[in-house]
């Protein structure tokens, strides 16, 4: 969602809050803004509509001086995303500023109350109160201290917030706090930084303090970040984070957009994740934190997800009740939270969510884990929400990824529930341990299968082609590849706008054979399994009526080559049931391909936002 920054100290603060929001603005680019303290003692604010690379400009004439900032980029919920709506908010005296991510829940309410008292507001947003709060309780009871003020406000909020908060009264401090929204704090020689996530922080520091609920820090400009408690008590060993990857990670490296990056460091992601994994339990998976006869005894799953980390889940239910033979629910975590829920005593909860942040998910794991069930993460982002609320924790260790869309999580995650699912089938006996090690073999040889489809991205990018005018597709497979199916519609509606439908294959004739007309497009998974002739005829069904088929097949499949308009080549995978991991790979090019063609920006597309925290 939005992304926080603020900096105190001696260097000028402007030029690095702007390079940490566009670290950020995969959490949200409808508009952005920077607020920082000038020399003379007052509140110099720049913002904008649109991205971070507009508000650059503005802060170009504008030219914002002072050594103490805070900045936002922001994913729009309460008001249109307009110049007016953009962080920073401040109060009616303009000398206290507020940068916000989450939402308050009883803003309406505070809001009629600040106005009857005399409060004037300048925005439709949520987080303008805050502002007035903090005037109120700067005015009295907090006056001379921010923290005091901040806290003072928040006692009235419900809801859920990352804030940073500075005032000019007080020129070189900014104080920042969190509930149930990310942020963390890092002290270094040259000043105190804070953001919404570790990202912007890897080219300054190599740890960072990760902040709890509650927690109120005070950023000092020589570096010091004190850390309270809702009762105003020191937090003496706040959690520390260590940035174990390069900043340059987050760079794009030599590609032209970080989906092409991402894509393309998919061998590598699965590669780290697969190493000395096989052991005297079969997988070994210490972050499971579950003894061999508690695993055993798991007779129900939930996995519980969003977007392209539910599409994983789905995935690694076919792979959990194949192998380990464990009945497993795999959910929506917007939909699960207002469900019934049936949990046994030896109830598994697995959370897949890449950002570790998402409201839904998190909400859920909560949720299960109140109802007595052991939760299990599956998540990119070291130190997350999802990692510290779980009773283990699989990192998934596929670096930093920034494109909105999900690419390498969505292959590393899957790997990672193939690694789960033959834990837990060796854990209760239904697999030997040569049975273990053959498949995971097969998963060992996933990367360099997936650089041979690397290597052929001049496939996709010639069958983007049958896209060009056109306004919807249907993508069909079957089986484990109805995901792929799914996934590859997703990818190509997330950033290339065109409708896109996916279907289990032998359902297209319920319903969707209504959209084929002649030149409609049709994407088929077809690779050579046990349902390859099945879709076969699903493909021959779409081109009698008219439909340009583009065929995602192994290697030597004449059968399809003839059928079908165009195919993007996969080689053959020795276990039907790992394909996904290397058909996708193909359409994840092609969406972006298709994008590119279109004129669009396949890293920031419309609307969306990578780290989705709030419900
Ligand atoms: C957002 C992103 C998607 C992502 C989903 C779930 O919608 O745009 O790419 O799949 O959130 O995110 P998570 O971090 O929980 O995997």
């Amino acid at each position: 969602m939005c992304g926080v920054v603020g900096y105190t100290g001696k260097k000028p603060a402007a030029p690095w809050l702007l390079d940490g929001l566009a670290t950020l603005e995969y959490r949200g680019y409808d508009s952005a803004g920077i607020q920082v303290i000038s020399p003379s003692g007052n509140l110099h604010g720049v913002k904008c509509a649109g991205r971070v690379a507009t508000l650059r400009e503005r802060c170009d004439s504008a030219n914002p001086v002072g050594t103490c900032g805070i900045g936002h980029t922001r994913w729009a919920t309460h008001g249109a995303p307009t110049d007016k709506n953009a962080h920073p908010h401040t109060d009616c005296s303009g000398r206290i500023a507020v940068v916000h991510n989450g939402i308050i829940e009883n803003f309406q309410e505070l809001k009629r109350e600040l106005m009857a008292a005399g409060h004037t507001f300048k925005s439709e947003t949520d987080t303008e109160v805050i502002a007035h709060l903090v005037e109120d309780a700067w005015a009295g009871p907090a006056k001379g201290d921010l923290v005091a003020a901040l806290r003072n406000a928040c006692d009235r909020l419900e809801g859920a917030w990352a804030i940073a908060c500075v005032c000019a009264d007080v020129p070189n401090q900014i104080v920042v706090t969190r509930k149930s929204s990310p942020l963390v704090v890092c002290s270094t020689d040259e000043g105190a930084y804070v953001a919404s996530d570790v990202m912007p922080l890897a080219s300054v520091a190599s740890s960072v303090l990760q902040l709890q609920d509650n927690d109120f820090a005070l950023l000092s400009e020589d570096g010091r970040v004190e850390i309270t408690n809702r009762e105003g008590e020191k937090v003496e060993h706040p959690e520390t984070i260590t940035i174990d990857w390069d900043a340059s990670a987050a760079t794009l490296g030599g590609y032209s957009d970080f989906m092409a990056k991402e894509i393309s460091e998919q061998p590598e992601a699965i590669e780290r994740l697969l190493t000395n994994r096989l052991g005297e339990h079969g997988i070994e998976m210490d972050e499971l934190s579950m003894s061999k006869e508690e695993l055993a005894s798991i007779d129900r799953i939930y996995i519980i997800a969003c977007g392209t980390s539910y599409h994983v889940g789905l995935i690694a239910k076919s792979l959990i009740e194949k192998w380990a033979k464990i009945p497993v629910s795999c959910e929506y975590a917007s939909e699960f939270n207002y469900s019934d829920v049936l949990v046994t005593p030896h109830t598994m909860c697995v959370i897949i969510t890449q950002s570790g942040e998402t409201a839904d998910t998190l909400t859920a794991a909560r949720r299960m884990k109140g109802m007595g069930s052991t939760v299990f993460a599956i998540t990119n982002v070291l130190g997350s929400s999802a990692a510290r609320e779980s009773d283990g924790t699989l990192y998934i260790q596929a670096g930093p990824e920034v494109a909105v869309a999900s690419t390498k999580a969505y292959t590393a995650q899957m790997a990672a529930s193939v690694l789960l699912a033959l834990r837990l089938a060796f854990a209760n006996g239904s697999m030997s341990r040569e049975e273990v090690e053959r498949r995971y073999h097969e998963l060992e040889a996933i990367p360099g299968l997936i650089r041979e489809v690397l290597a052929r991205r001049w496939q996709p990018r010639q069958a983007a082609k049958l896209f060009r005018d056109k306004h919807s597709a249907l993508f069909l497979g079957r089986g484990v590849n109805s995901t792929t199916a799914y996934e590859g519609a997703l990818k190509l509606k997330e950033i290339s706008y065109l409708h896109a439908e996916a279907y289990p294959a032998g359902e297209m004739k319920h319903g969707p054979i209504a959209l084929l007309e002649p030149g409609f497009p049709v994407v088929a998974i077809v690779p050579a399994d046990s349902v390859h002739d099945k879709t076969v005829s699903n493909i021959q069904e779409s081109i009698a009526r008219g439909a340009v088929v583009l065929a995602v097949a192994t290697d030597g499949d004449e059968a399809v080559a003839k059928l079908c308009q165009d195919v993007l080549w996969i080689p053959p995978v020795e276990n039907e049931m790992l394909v996904p991991l290397v058909a996708v790979v193909h359409l994840q090019m092609l969406a972006r391909f298709v994008a590119r063609a279109r004129g669009l920006d396949v890293d920031k597309p419309r609307n969306l936002a990578k780290s989705v925290t709030v419900e």
